[in-house]
């Protein structure tokens, strides 16, 4: 069985994330979708509702599990027997620090990371810029799936 895990804050999850997921659960025989706990940081959506979402636009793929997790990430992967994880790269902006983490986590336990490129259409986008745009009346709904558009527009109106 090869498994890899695609971690992240997914708040919310975007089209750019789901083009990886979709990707990478192509290639591996399991993806876990690995939402991260940070206690310090409120998103704007609970960590049970990016579950949620991701569960649904990722159902049809059939092979992708969706957890939640806190702590170290290579932890995760130890606990599940995970050798790999999948990451997008959008710009060379996001490479140094990508880098940082790819490096440690390969030191700390073994773990290896891949590095796919993003498509080109979603290399722009990021969750906090969805959320700001939405937030201000701009469209967004090229660039999330169906059922975050309107998990995103209850949550922006319910202010
Ligand atoms: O979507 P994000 O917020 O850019 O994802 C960042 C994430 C969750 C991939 C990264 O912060 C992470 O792996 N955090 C887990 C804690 C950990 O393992 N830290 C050491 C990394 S070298």
């Amino acid at each position: 069985m090869r498994r890899a895990v695609c971690p992240g804050s997914f708040d919310p999850i975007t089209n750019g994330h789901l083009d990886i997921i979709a990707r990478a659960s192509r290639l591996y025989d399991e993806v876990y979708v690995a939402v991260m706990i940070n206690q310090s940081k409120k998103g704007l959506f609970e960590i049970e509702e990016r579950i949620d979402l991701i569960r649904t636009v990722t159902a049809e793929y059939g092979n992708v599990r969706v957890e939640a997790f806190h702590g170290l990430l290579v932890d995760f992967c130890k606990q599940r027997d995970i050798p790999a994880i999948v990451k997008g790269l959008r710009a060379v902006s996001d490479f140094d620090y990508e880098l940082q983490m790819a490096q440690m986590n390969n030191g700390l336990s073994g773990v290896e990371t891949l590095f796919v490129p993003t498509n080109p259409t979603y290399s722009f986008l990021s969750s906090s810029l969805v959320k700001e745009v939405a937030a201000w009346g701009g469209d967004v709904s090229h660039l999330v799936p169906a059922e975050v558009l309107t998990a995103l527009t209850e949550r922006l109106g319910e202010d």
